[in-house]
């Protein structure tokens, strides 16, 4: 097939915030895409999706599938404007509808739909002005979050506060800064988990990924925020978590915990790929913090490939189970 990789390209701008690009690919994952794809006999064409002309290029571009992963330009429906692009033109693409990535990209409508499937989710409070008074039935330390960012963006450990003064500090600090509500969470101390979903015909559950965090004691970062993301396995910075994969769970833990990935993969109606965040507490209810439609694909570096080496996939596997996926979807949808 003639494969279009739609994507943006992570550069650094001086004039920007620091974490400006974190949620963007470096060429080492774009580079390693495309390999893959070729790999299985496709032609690829890359494009990257702050050019100016994008509609024009993905209109002539008479490709039969597009590899998305682009993060999109701006606003609370970034994720979503490469699909609605390619929906209008009706160009097949891998991975999440328009709907389940501007769900997903919306941590706290993504919580109602959780909490209205019975699926748990630590409990929260969405703040618009940071004048709100806040729910007394909300127990601290409590962890304040973009409502609608990605990359652990604006998560630092100074997020997670102890009182009510810290609490709308942070809150104002992050409206202000991001231009956007902050999602207040109880914090959920336990094991950080995370559950990758291939829907390739069955949807196939991948070995649980555990993060942990206890040999970051340096850094202090106990938790995966935007540093421990940004600059993960620098060691000099104390930045180096440990991966177990699968995750150090008993049977029964483990089936709850992948069983709660799916039917939050479902929930939101993700397609071919999908990777949820959970936190596991100490009397082992297994909290979905957010489920990401567009996972980071980077073959060394990103959490999804570690899952899906560890059940035994190449990474040429993975970017070929993404293909087949959105194929068969196709498929059905064509008779
Ligand atoms: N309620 C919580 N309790 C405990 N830890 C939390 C909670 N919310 C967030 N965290 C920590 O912060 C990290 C980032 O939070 P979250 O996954 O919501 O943000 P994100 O920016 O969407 O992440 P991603 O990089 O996966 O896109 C989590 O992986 C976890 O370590
Ligand atoms: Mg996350």
């Amino acid at each position: 097939m003639k494969i279009a990789l739609t994507y943006n390209l992570k550069v650094k701008d001086a004039t920007k915030p620091a974490d400006y690009a974190s949620e963007y690919d470096s060429e080492e994952t774009i580079n390693a895409i495309s390999s893959a794809l070729r790999s299985q006999g496709h032609h690829v064409e890359f494009v990257e999706v702050s050019r100016q002309n994008l509609f024009s290029v993905l209109k002539d571009s008479r490709v039969d599938m597009v590899f998305n992963i682009a993060e999109g330009k701006h606003g609370k429906f970034r994720e979503s404007e490469i699909p609605a692009i390619l929906d209008y033109l009706e160009i097949p693409y891998t991975g999440s509808s328009t709907l389940s990535l501007a769900v997903a990209l919306n941590k706290a409508l993504t919580k109602k739909i959780l909490k209205a499937e019975n699926i748990p989710t630590p409990a929260y409070q969405l703040f618009t002005s940071g004048e709100e008074e806040v729910d007394p039935s909300l127990r601290f330390p409590l962890i304040v979050k973009p409502n609608f960012e990605g990359s652990a963006k604006g998560i630092t450990r100074n997020n997670v506060v102890d009182n009510k003064a810290e609490l709308y500090l942070k809150v104002k600090e992050l409206i202000n800064s991001y231009n956007q509500q902050a999602l207040v969470e109880e914090f959920i101390e336990g094991k950080e988990l995370t559950v990758g979903v291939l829907e390739n015909g069955t949807a196939l559950v991948l070995p649980v990924l555990e993060i942990d965090f206890s040999s970051a004691a340096t850094s202090g970062e106990y938790f995966y925020s935007w540093r421990m993301k940004e600059f993960q396995g620098d060691s000099q910075q104390g930045l180096t978590p440990t991966f177990h994969c699968p995750a150090r769970l008993d049977k029964d833990t483990e089936d709850l915990v992948k069983e709660t990935a799916l039917l939050t993969h479902r929930a939101i109606g993700c397609f071919d790929i999908s990777r949820t965040d959970i936190r596991l507490s100490p009397d082992n209810v297994p909290y979905v913090l957010e489920i990401n439609p567009l996972p980071g694909l980077n073959p060394k570096e990103s959490n999804f490939p570690l899952m899906a080496y560890a059940a035994g996939m190449k990474y040429e596997d993975l970017i070929d189970s993404i293909v087949t996926s959105a194929q068969q979807r196709r498929n059905l949808t064509h008779g």
